[in-house]
């Protein structure tokens, strides 16, 4: 029998300690031959087919007006290997350096948007923007991912999962449940 638990007052600014750990991403983009990678923590998926994917880009990014503009990125899934370069991007303004170069990265082609991958990270899904009747008032950003590389192994990677103030969590024990799936259930 699962047990009650006590839950005393929490600060709501806080609660995304708790709901925020999807995994963090770096979201490349390019326009006009200029090219940026910015750490992102706050997406959400939000439907299987099409591919939609939901960010929340701070408009005092450099990154906010490169992807608003050009309307494309590529959301790059970086593991622990990277854990360094993750804070470090997500520190620095590419308005003022060259990321790519300062940390290391490679910026490979895409196949359907300008925006590069970043070749030392797990996958990359490219990206158009879709919607962006929410990015006035909340930076808000809907993308469909439109191509996805992903490595073949591991299965699952090792992610950094970001729970505020400068601490992760990283990916770890697999649970297997499919045995109890109904996939009629699974409606979008
Ligand atoms: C762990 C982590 C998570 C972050 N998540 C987001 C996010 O979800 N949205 C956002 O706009 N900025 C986020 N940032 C901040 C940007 O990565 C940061 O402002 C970066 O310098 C922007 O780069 P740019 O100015 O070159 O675009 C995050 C930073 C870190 C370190």
């Amino acid at each position: 029998m699962p047990r009650r638990i006590d839950k005393p007052d929490y600060p709501v600014a806080k609660v995304r300690r708790y709901l925020e750990p999807g995994p963090i991403v770096l979201v490349t983009s390019a326009r006009g031959g200029e090219r940026n990678v910015m750490t992102l923590g706050w997406h959400t998926v939000m439907e299987f087919s099409p591919s939609l994917v939901g960010c929340m880009i701070s408009a005092g990014n450099h990154s906010f007006g490169l992807i608003r503009a050009s309307g494309e990125c590529v959301i790059n899934l970086p593991t622990t290997a990277l854990t360094d370069e993750v804070v470090g991007i997500g520190n620095c303004s590419g308005a003022a350096v060259d990321k790519f170069e300062r940390f290391g990265l490679t910026a490979e082609p895409a196949e359907k948007v300008a925006a590069p991958l970043i070749a030392e990270c797990h996958a990359a899904f490219e990206c158009r923007l879709v919607e962006d009747a929410l990015v006035e008032t909340y930076n808000f950003f809907v993308f469909e991912v439109v191509k996805a590389h992903v490595a073949r192994e591991p299965e699952h990677p090792e992610t950094l999962h970001y729970t505020g103030d400068g601490v992760f969590m990283v990916a770890g024990r697999i649970v297997d449940k499919r045995a109890l799936f109904r996939p009629d259930m699974l409606r979008p």
